[in-house]
């Protein structure tokens, strides 16, 4: 008979943790990667309390407009699906979609996937929205535009000014932002190790996007017409946003 060890507690760690972060002696670097891996640990236990309840990966409901990582920007009519509260349902996407094959007309997404990585966890959600999207079915997707920063590096430091003023005014890193280099770096990274906000992982533009979803099977990836009945308006500025169809 195979003995296997007890699985090891994730909130036994999370406790460990909490009490490093308490200790003078833990370094700044050290207690950087401790801060991530608590945040992980938090979306870990509420992925497990979900999978608990769907064991199979599936949700018995089939929602047919579905948003994934909408944070506190609800949609009327669309089923949101988050890692942390408040959503419908709370799923790490980078474990999949807990949806059923060909089952959605719409999903929609803005500011989320340059939130995961790539290409591991990218690819597989471009592949796994394909799955659960029905033949002509429709995934909008949103993030910022990494070529509309660069475009105008470094010779529009006035632009540079009012990109600052519109994304970082109302954030404690703002004293840090002090030339246009700096906030090429923070669209980039956002604010590694800040309390409210998880990193940028890769950068995007309206071709890597084309690029993207034809690559996961997707008929015809094309701009998407900015509509703030869905969008959240405040991420029209600066973002890039394409339809891809099934
Ligand atoms: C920058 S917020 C964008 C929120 C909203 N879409 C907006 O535009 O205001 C990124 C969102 O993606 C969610 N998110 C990040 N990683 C995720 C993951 N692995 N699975 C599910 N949601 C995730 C975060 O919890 C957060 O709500």
């Amino acid at each position: 008979m195979t003995v296997h060890p007890a699985a090891p507690s994730l909130d036994l760690l999370r406790e460990q943790i909490a009490a490093l972060l308490q200790n003078p002696a833990t370094g700044h670097g050290l207690a950087r990667t401790l801060r991530a891996t608590a945040k992980e640990i938090e979306i870990s236990r509420y992925h497990q309390a979900s999978s608990r309840a769907w064991p199979s990966g599936r949700i018995d409901t089939a929602p047919e407009r579905v948003q994934i990582g909408g944070g506190a920007h609800r949609i009327d009519n669309f089923f949101n699906i988050d890692a942390i509260p408040p959503a419908d349902l709370l799923w790490d996407i980078r474990e999949g979609i807990p949806l059923h094959d060909a089952s959605v007309q719409v999903m929609f997404s803005e500011h989320f996937l340059e939130h995961i990585d790539y290409p591991r966890s990218v690819k597989h959600y471009a592949r796994e929205a394909h799955r659960v999207l029905t033949d002509g079915g429709q995934l909008v997707t949103g993030v910022p535009d990494a070529a509309f920063l660069l475009k105008h590096y470094p010779a529009n430091p006035k632009l540079a000014a009012e990109m600052v003023e519109r994304w970082y005014s109302k954030r404690d890193c703002l004293g840090d932002i002090n030339t246009f280099l700096d906030v090429i770096n923070y669209a980039f990274r956002d604010q590694d190790d800040a309390p409210n906000y998880t990193p940028h992982l890769w950068a995007y533009d309206e071709k890597k996007l084309i690029q993207l979803f034809t690559e996961a099977g997707f008929r015809t990836v094309e701009p998407w017409a900015f509509d703030a009945t869905t969008a959240n308006p405040k991420r029209q500025w600066g973002s890039v946003y394409v339809v891809a169809k099934k």
